[in-house]
């Protein structure tokens, strides 16, 4: 082991735990929040299609990559660029990923905290009992009162904040193993619960329809820029995040199996939530496209009418909350993992810093559901939220990923790749650098470039 690495305090300590952290992170609202609502908006089968060939062709292979570049520089991720692009006599200019990728984290945790927030309220809500017996339109409309109140919104975000802050400053790996290891396999069972709502009350057959059965025609362009937006935002891509949780991994770890492992884990729960809440949604009559609040206006309907669902409904809900937590926690981890570095503050004080400057971007979005619901951004009609869930997941992520790609692709000495990898075949050699330097940043690059002559299309 270098020196490096000796001086880190906590290194995961062997390969199942490292999956748990990674699965923690990339497991969280996107799968049970996001991909139920944009899959829903954005018309269902063919949307889902595109999202699944997304995680495989780029999802997996930035991931490899990620974690790759974790283990090789074993720092923060701008500090490992940094390392690597000075071993490898290499231009330090590639570090400027680490930095895109503290900024993106920065802005994605000051709206993600405020839905983790909402779901903390959740699990009151629904240990209280209110939702027993109730309909779907009680149910949305308690939603819509709860949105419409800032101050409200304001308390739940800022409890989930503040816990995210008291964890990130104790330190990656304490606390978030265990949480991993009890949570998700809870979650798994209590989506499957929900399924089951879905199979007696009668949306199943319609929701698999639903999520499974692709309608090109309701696919736009828009549509798959969304479902690779989303490939990164939930497996934590484009930004760092896995690349600071790789920094830590023993060097024993293989990079292939853990990725093909966390992916396939995500991608299972994002599936699971989609066809428990589309259930819902169709015995319900509701619409798929309810937007940003399905979660809500779906699942508590569910529990309140199914036996003991006071107890399960919260329970769901915390669980949530948990995964949440854990997404939270890496996000935070390259700007957290980098300043400590500096060695100037200690991580509680870092912690607080930018868990206090996302606080104060926080309330921007808090206010996009109330006082500010009709302040847009001019040209694209999107709130303060939207504009920073949209400019994260539809550029900033993909961008990062496509950088990432080009660095292990075509920067790093091909055999530092290979040797990370335990690639020794040729052929095999050949496929890897095929897609990671070719195929992955082509797709990432065509799908902005037709993105981008729509947007100048229809705003001419
Ligand atoms: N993957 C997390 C989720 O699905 C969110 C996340 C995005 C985490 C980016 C880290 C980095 O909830």
């Amino acid at each position: 082991m270098s020196e490096q690495v000796a001086e880190r305090s906590d290194m995961w300590s062997n390969s199942f735990i490292f999956v748990l952290a990674a699965a923690g992170s990339a497991v969280g609202l996107g799968n049970i929040w996001k991909f139920p609502y944009i899959a829903g908006e954005n018309g269902g089968g063919a949307f889902v299609l595109v999202y699944l060939i997304c995680i495989a062709v780029i999802g997996i292979p930035v991931m490899a990559s990620e974690i790759m570049l974790g283990k090789l520089g074993r720092a923060s991720p701008i500090q490992a660029l940094l390392n690597l692009a000075r071993t490898h006599k290499r231009s330090t200019g590639w570090s400027c990923v680490g930095y895109m990728g503290v900024l993106t984290g920065f802005l994605i945790l000051s709206f993600y905290a405020v839905v983790a927030g909402w779901v903390c309220y959740y699990i009151l809500r629904l240990f209280s009992g209110e939702f027993s017996g109730a309909d779907a339109s009680t149910v949305g409309e308690a939603f819509g009162d709860f949105l419409a109140d800032p101050l409200q919104v304001l308390l739940w975000f800022s409890v989930f904040m503040v816990v995210t802050i008291f964890f990130v400053a104790r330190g990656v790996t304490r606390g978030l193993e265990l949480c991993v290891r009890y949570s998700m396999p809870a979650v798994f069972v209590l989506l499957l619960i929900l399924i089951g709502y879905g199979i007696h009350a009668g949306g199943f057959v319609e929701s698999m329809a639903f999520l499974f059965t692709p309608d090109f025609s309701a696919l736009t362009p828009q549509a798959i820029l969304i479902a690779l937006g989303h490939a990164f935002f939930t497996l934590s891509l484009g930004m760092g995040a896995i690349m600071a949780y790789g920094a830590y991994v023993p060097d024993e770890v293989s990079v292939g199996t853990t990725t093909f492992t966390i992916a396939i884990l995500d991608t299972v729960l994002a599936l699971l939530a989609g066809v428990a809440i589309f259930a819902i949604v169709f015995a319900n009559g509701l619409a798929p496209d309810a937007g940003p609040g399905l979660l809500f206006e779906t699942v508590p309907v569910a529990f309140g009418n199914l036996p003991g669902g006071a107890f399960f409904g919260g329970l769901f809900f915390l669980l949530v909350a948990l995964a949440a937590l854990t997404s939270a926690i890496s996000i935070s981890e390259p700007a957290i993992a980098y300043f400590s570095e500096r060695g100037k503050l200690s991580r509680a004080q870092i912690a607080v810093v930018i868990g206090g400057a996302c606080w104060v971007l926080g309330v921007g979005s808090v206010l996009s559901f109330n006082a500010w619901a009709d302040v847009k951004l001019p040209f694209f009609d999107w709130t303060f939220f939207d504009s920073l869930d949209k400019i994260t997941q539809l550029i900033l992520l993909p961008l990062g990923g496509l950088l990432i790609a080009v660095i292990v692709g075509h920067v790093l000495p091909k055999h530092v790749v290979y040797e990370q990898l335990g690639l020794e075949q040729t052929q095999i050699q050949q496929v890897w650098t095929y897609i990671v330097g070719y195929v992955t940043p082509t797709a990432v690059f065509c799908v902005f470039i037709i993105e981008a002559i729509r947007e100048i299309l229809t705003h001419m």
